[in-house]
């Protein structure tokens, strides 16, 4: 049965949860009395808990796109049902997005939801356990934790997929938001959406000094995919590793994780459903920033370090940590 749960600090910062996908389908913090949004999603949860938009869900078992559905791993090809005409996106189509957590754990300011993947489920190897715990402290941080096992070789990569929009009106777009990312490599994209090689990044990709999303988006690079779909790496070595900025609304979310890469979308395609803020989807309406290993790791030659494989019986635990500032 689908439920929402919701968590909160004694802050007023509230996280609201679902059990399908693990996801998190809003977070509000108290701002002049009210609480005030900074999540795009479904007005109607039904919608909510089965849109192919991924809105909040946690997406797996791989984030991302495998290339042609198919991977080898001990030199077994495994084929994974595809979503994409091509490609498996998320996972593929019977992903754990849309799948039924067990809530193991619920209090005031923590939830633990679990799911256990079926050997073979959507065409991949080992019974997958996987734990997400969300909780939320008193200096206004979300910590969510992926715990994962299999017992089974396999491939794992789980992602936290928030579209976020920190107008404060959230019918504007995400054009002016700043985004800071300590990253001096991303993925150059084919048509397909699929890094097929690692790039410095240039002037469309700096993100080192904080940039406005409007600055380089319309780029021609970056309107190949139709704005931002592009993995980037992470360098691990400042106090956060990237933070996302409204100067209109005084809004920040500062972002540290365990994870090697950052998945910047800038929801580039629309969609028909009614969202809480009164809307249809538009191009560019909220930003997901999706921490990740590096997606499709297994099928590319130039990721020497495949963190997306989860060898059997081995106890895997990544972090993404968010700060609310406002
Ligand atoms: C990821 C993908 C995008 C898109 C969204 C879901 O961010 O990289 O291309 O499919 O998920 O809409």
């Amino acid at each position: 049965m689908e439920k929402i749960i919701c968590i909160n600090n004694d802050k007023g910062v509230k996280i609201y949860l679902s059990n399908i996908g693990a996801g998190v389908v809003d977070i509000t913090l108290p701002i002049n009395g009210k609480d005030q949004s900074i999540l795009l999603h479904p007005k109607n949860d039904k919608e909510y808990f089965y849109s192919n938009q991924y809105f909040g869900k946690c997406c797996g078992r791989t984030a991302g796109r495998i290339t042609g559905s198919k991977f080898v791993l001990n030199n077994h090809e495994y084929h994974i049902e595809n979503d994409l005409p091509y490609d498996a996106l998320h996972g593929g189509k019977d992903n754990i997005s849309f799948k039924c957590f067990v809530i193991e754990e619920q209090s005031e300011k923590k939830v633990r939801l679990s799911y256990l993947s079926k050997d073979g489920e959507s065409g991949y190897p080992g019974n997958l356990k996987i734990v997400i715990t969300y909780s939320i402290d008193e200096d206004n941080k979300l910590h969510i934790h992926h715990d994962y096992v299999s017992d089974k070789d396999t491939l794992c990569n789980i992602t936290s997929h928030m579209y976020f929009n920190l107008n404060g009106d959230q019918r504007n777009n995400i054009l002016n938001e700043k985004v800071y990312m300590n990253s001096k490599y991303y993925g150059r994209l084919n048509a397909d959406n699929v890094a097929i090689s690692l790039e410095q990044v240039n002037e469309s990709f700096d993100f080192n000094k904080p940039m406005r999303i409007k600055e380089h988006i319309f780029d021609e690079e970056v309107q190949n995919n139709l704005g931002y779909n592009h993995p980037f790496v992470i360098n691990h070595d400042g106090d956060y590793d990237a933070f996302l900025e409204d100067d209109s609304s005084n809004i920040r979310i500062e972002f540290k994780s365990t994870y090697d890469a950052i998945q910047l979308f800038t929801c580039n395609y629309p969609d028909s459903t009614l969202l809480n803020n009164g809307k249809t989807l538009e191009k560019y309406d909220a930003i997901c920033m999706e921490f990740q290993h590096f997606p499709n790791g297994i099928n590319s030659n130039f990721i020497f370090n495949k963190k997306d494989i989860a060898l059997k019986n081995k106890m895997y635990h990544e972090e993404i940590e968010m700060k609310f500032i406002f």
